[in-house]
């Protein structure tokens, strides 16, 4: 087959991303810096792989330096991570910083900046402060979006000067999903309309913090990172493509559409009302939300979620789920990571970037993150000892060309993130499945190791594109 050289347009970003509470540890937290994240695994334990949690993560409290180094070594234009609200501010109420907690940030910020690394921060990553779940349930409450407005406002003034890409959360559509929506995790409610209410209140979160970022007159963007599942249909009859209109609508849309065009989907409103589980909302509030669009998206794209019409009838004594109206669908001879358990079809940044141009207006975006978790990587080192990940590398290449195909027919995306830069603790998995361009040796005191891929992600930055075979469509 012919090699091509894909090349990365003039600016284009290449960079990695993590966040707080998967790399820092719990180093120099005080009583009270729990956040969520730290409560549930101080609750269930067990459930984490090797019982490894956010504890100690990949230590970067102590070793942020080092891995600035690496991050330079890797040829990252940029580095994604998260602030974690409960250790950067003192007095939620106020807004207040935590001096020490803030002191933290201002050396990972200032210290990547010194090394030519652009920092793109977030401000929430799963990791609502512990002490605003316990006492207010966390995002079901509606002053928990004034507490965050005036956090956002706080880290912007700190760092509106340096930082010029914010978002406001990573995957906003995620905690309440796995944990009220589904019941998967601590602590395990099912209670659709409060799942539905934290959506709502994060969607109105991230409105009131861009309005806020514009009042700043920083110079900077204001972004929010959405997880999207591509969502394809069995077939082209209508009963399944309702039911890959109706995921998109719950799980893509929800969030995608206020972000961009400033409004939740009337049809999604409607449904919830219709199922007795529409959340609280004030008229006046859909107006901010209108008035505070984001200036560009970051999307995270790692696998496709393919949906048939449901099979078996709906029990009617459940709360309303949007499952109602789909099922997966087990596509036979799809690639598969076994690691993770997703599959790969790289052909969703192409999908997706094209969906951007045609139905979002061609408004700016990026890959927030993408990757591959591979576990048992320490079987490929070479007589070096360097692991010789080429299933990343041929993984990264393949998402990025086809990423660019789309870019070079018009789509705005600027840039590339990997997920992930290091190693790092995964929700559950922690350990288990591999991410980094970099190892973290859990045998050697976390000792760091560039992998192959890390080397390759420098020579394409170096290069300005990298060579690899010419696309070919797998199947649909
Ligand atoms: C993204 C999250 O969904 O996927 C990350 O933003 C996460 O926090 C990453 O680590 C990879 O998923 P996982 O579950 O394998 O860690």
């Amino acid at each position: 087959m012919a090699d091509t050289f894909y090349a990365l347009p003039d600016g284009f970003l290449l960079g990695a991303a993590s966040s707080s509470w998967q790399t820092e540890g719990w180093a120099g937290k005080k009583e009270g810096h729990d956040t969520y994240i730290d409560i549930w695994y101080r609750a269930t334990p067990e459930l984490w792989h090797d019982c490894y949690g956010p504890k100690n993560a990949t230590d970067f409290y102590h070793r942020y330096e080092e891995d600035i180094r690496l991050m330079g070594q890797c040829g990252l234009d940029a580095y994604r991570t998260s602030i974690d609200w409960s250790r950067f501010i003192g007095d939620y109420e106020t807004g207040q910083v935590d001096p020490e907690g803030a002191a933290f940030y201002d050396r990972v910020i200032d210290g990547m900046i010194a090394r030519g690394v652009t920092p793109m921060i977030c401000l929430e990553h799963f990791d609502v402060p512990g002490e605003l779940f316990r006492t207010y349930g966390g995002w079901g409450n509606r002053h928990v979006v004034d507490l965050y407005v005036k956090y956002a406002r706080t880290v912007f003034e700190r760092y509106g000067d340096r930082v010029k890409q914010f978002f406001t959360f990573n995957e906003p559509i995620v905690v309440q999903t796995r944990t009220i929506l589904d019941g998967l995790r601590y602590p395990f409610h099912q209670d659709t309309r409060l799942a539905m209410q934290w959506s709502y209140h994060k969607i109105l979160a991230t409105a009131l913090a861009v309005r806020e970022y514009r009042k700043l007159a920083l110079g900077g963007k204001v972004g929010v990172v959405i997880n999207i599942e591509y969502a394809y249909p069995r077939s082209d009859a209508p009963h399944d493509q309702k039911a890959a209109h109706m995921y998109d609508l719950f799980y893509n849309r929800m969030f995608l559409d206020p972000a961009v065009k400033g409004e939740i989907p009337a049809e999604l409103m409607e449904i919830l009302r219709s199922e007795d589980c529409m959340f609280e909302y004030r008229e006046e509030e859909l107006e901010l939300i209108k008035d505070g669009v984001c200036d560009n998206v970051g999307l995270n794209l790692y696998f496709p979620m393919r949906v048939k019409a449901r099979e078996s009838a709906w029990n009617p004594e459940l709360p309303f789920h949007p499952c109602r109206y789909f099922e997966p669908f087990d596509l036979p001879g799809k690639r598969m990571n076994p690691h993770r358990g997703w599959e790969i079809y790289p052909k969703i940044m192409y999908d997706m970037a094209m969906r951007m141009k045609t139905e979002y207006g061609n408004v700016e975006w990026l890959v927030s993150e993408n990757g591959m978790g591979v576990e048992g990587e320490g079987s490929f080192r070479d007589a070096s000892g360097m692991i010789c990940d080429d299933y990343r590398i041929e993984y990264i290449a393949e998402h990025l060309a086809w990423l660019l195909k789309a870019v070079d027919e018009g789509s705005n995306c600027k840039g590339y993130m990997l997920w992930a830069f290091t190693d790092c603790v995964s929700p559950l998995n922690a350990f288990k499945n591999r991410y980094g361009l970099v190892e973290i040796d859990l045998e050697d005191h976390l000792a760091r190791h560039i992998k192959k891929s890390g080397l390759w992600f420098r020579t394409t930055r170096e290069n300005n594109g990298f060579v690899f075979r010419d696309l070919k469509t797998e199947y649909r």
